[in-house]
């Protein structure tokens, strides 16, 4: 029997870090030793008291369906937290969706409202799940290169000229998988200049927004006047909160969406887990010190990691601002982005993503994650000069 699956998930594209992990976990199990710079995921324990919070909840009989789109404190915890995050007063709860990650946050606002033919702008490099999402629901992929001599942020003429009247929406990530970078706030004024008024749902994907280095805060197009109708805020605790397992995220949605992403959540997964919710609300209103202490580490992590590999003939590594990669121009090596990855991967022993796992416009480039101790960041350095010495 020639069994045929549906053609749309032959348009799903996967993420190139996982991938990787696997080839470098081959490689282990024959004994070499690999330093792990691929994967996007905090290296540090969820905090204490966030896990004693889930077990309570476990104690407490946590253990049932909740109400669809999330525990009415927990949203209510987040309405408060947008208050001092982005000034936003008063957001109702009925906006505010509980999800399992930030996945299916952006999953459901693009199921929501992407019809066939509509065109979806995004960065390239980007995280790749933008393009897959897009392909799988037929839309039409419209990728803005990242400009890096502009800290990898839009050519905003480019991206003027990519407004089409078929441009349904607009995806912003900021800070920025796989660069580092964050959107300056008058790029971000200028991009809703852009947009205000017209049919484009803007995503503003925030799942880095408390890992910054800058003196302020990256700024969200969610906190620009009059774009409250048109913008869905995709955000969680995976990165904040080391909690990529718990799988926690939520979406901040207009008011005419909501009752769409509920329908989705019941179609999907119901609900999100009840004591993965309760650790959420203790992530919230519990200390920030280990997280505040996470983000010292990564600062320090960046500054020695791109200060090393600025030393490495053939590299050029613009300082990452926020989140925790490292992405270095690697064209003067003379070799391509894949070959590369691939020749630190089997002789030098340092997992990384080529450029392209992102995106044609990352050709030229290489992703580390700042997720490994600082003495396995210098060492990785060390290997690259030695492995690009050698030829
Ligand atoms: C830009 C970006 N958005 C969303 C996600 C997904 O987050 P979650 O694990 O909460 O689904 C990731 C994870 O790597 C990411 O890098």
């Amino acid at each position: 029997m020639p069994w045929n699956l549906a053609e749309r998930t032959g348009r799903l594209g996967v993420e190139g870090a996982f991938d990787v992990l696997q080839k470098a976990r081959a490689l282990e199990a024959q004994g070499k030793h690999i330093i792990h710079l691929e994967i996007g995921e905090p290296d540090f324990p969820t905090p204490r008291h966030i896990v004693e919070a889930g077990k309570k909840a476990l104690d407490d009989g946590y253990t049932h369906y909740g109400p669809t789109m999330g525990m009415p404190e927990l949203r209510a915890a987040i309405a408060e937290r947008l208050t001092q995050t982005h000034g936003l007063r008063d957001v109702a709860i009925e906006r505010i969706g509980i999800m399992p990650g930030a996945k299916p946050a952006l999953f459901f606002a693009m199921m929501a409202v992407l019809e066939k033919g509509d065109e979806v702008i995004y960065p390239d490099p980007g995280f790749p799940i933008y393009a897959s999402l897009v392909r799988f629901l037929e839309a039409v992929p419209v990728p803005i290169p990242l400009v890096e001599e502009r800290s990898f942020s839009f050519d905003l003429n480019k991206l003027r000229d990519s407004i089409t009247p078929r441009t349904r929406m607009l995806i912003l990530n900021s800070p920025h998988n796989p660069t580092g970078g964050v959107i300056p706030k008058e790029d971000i004024l200028a991009i809703a200049d852009m947009v205000r008024g017209k049919d484009i749902v803007v995503i503003s994907d925030e799942i880095y927004a408390s890992i910054y280095f800058g003196d302020e805060p990256p700024f969200s197009i969610a906190a620009v006047p009059g774009m409250a109708d048109q913008t869905v805020i995709v955000d969680g605790f995976s990165k904040s909160h080391a909690m990529t397992g718990w799988r926690l995220g939520y979406g901040v949605y207009p008011a005419w969406m909501s009752d769409a992403i509920s329908k989705l959540v019941v179609n999907s997964n119901s609900c999100t887990a009840s004591f993965t919710q309760r650790a959420g609300l203790a992530a919230l209103q519990g200390p920030q010190d280990e997280c505040l202490a996470m983000v010292a580490e990564f600062r320090k992590r960046r500054d020695a990691f791109s200060t090393a590999l600025a030393r490495v003939p053939g590299l050029r590594c613009p300082v990452p601002t926020g989140a925790f990669y490292a992405f270095p121009n690697i064209r003067h090596t003379g070799l391509g982005s894949r070959e590369l990855a691939h020749t630190l991967l089997y002789d030098a022993g340092v997992a990384c993503l080529s450029g392209t796992a992102f995106g044609e416009y990352g050709d030229g480039y290489l992703r580390f994650s700042l997720a490994n101790s600082l003495e396995n960041l210098v060492a990785a350095v060390e290997r690259i000069q030695a492995t690009l010495k050698q030829g």
